[in-house]
């Protein structure tokens, strides 16, 4: 079946309680960033739908630019070596960066590129996630928004892929076993 939804076992979080979350978000990043002139950073692939959704729900002005990195190591285990495979174009140096993710899973990308961020001098660096994991807990990252804590269980859609797909999936749902085999 050609159809995503055939794949899904179970809805995490719906398209609806989604955009509600985002909404809240926006409204408090638009009052943090009110006078200030704020560059949103988006971590290629995934952040893409919530780079798109917060920003079209914030209402001030803001700026986008977007990093790809790609972490080294053997096997699964991410070993927090990450290589920038596309930089800004902006150059951040007393700019207001908001880094725009769709996952904290381990912390180990984001406690990477936040110190390579802050090394360029920005006026300010914080980080806007809409999904986080428990593992996270165990990399001190500074995250000021988080838009849901999720269990500890494989889940696509809304920019988290398997394989590289389910991307495109308007809610946050779990995979059916034939998907994996
Ligand atoms: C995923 C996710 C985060 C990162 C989180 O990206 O989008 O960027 O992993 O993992 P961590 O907290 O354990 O470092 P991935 O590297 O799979 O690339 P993608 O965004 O293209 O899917
Ligand atoms: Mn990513
Ligand atoms: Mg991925």
């Amino acid at each position: 079946d050609a159809h995503i939804s055939s794949d899904l076992v179970r809805v995490i979080l719906t398209e609806d309680q989604i955009n509600q979350r985002l909404a809240e978000i926006a409204a408090q990043i638009d009052e943090e960033y009110r006078d200030k002139d704020v560059l949103l950073v988006g971590v290629l692939t995934g952040a893409v739908m919530v780079m798109a959704d917060l920003s079209r729900a914030m209402t001030i002005h803001c700026s986008m630019d977007w990093m790809a990195i790609s972490s080294y190591g053997s096997g699964t285990q991410s070993s927090g070596v990450v290589r920038i495979l596309k930089d800004l174009n902006t150059d951040i140096s007393g700019r207001h960066v908001l880094v725009v993710e769709d996952i904290i899973d381990t912390g180990l990308t984001l406690s990477y590129l936040v110190s390579n961020l802050r090394s360029r001098e920005p006026a300010s660096v914080e980080i806007m996630t809409m999904f986080r994991k428990p593992e996270a807990a165990e990399n001190a990252v500074d995250v000021k928004w988080v838009g849901f804590d999720l269990p500890n269980e494989f889940v696509v859609g809304y920019g988290l892929d398997y394989a590289g797909k389910y991307r495109n999936l308007t809610s946050v749902a779990t995979l059916a076993p034939h998907v994996y085999s």
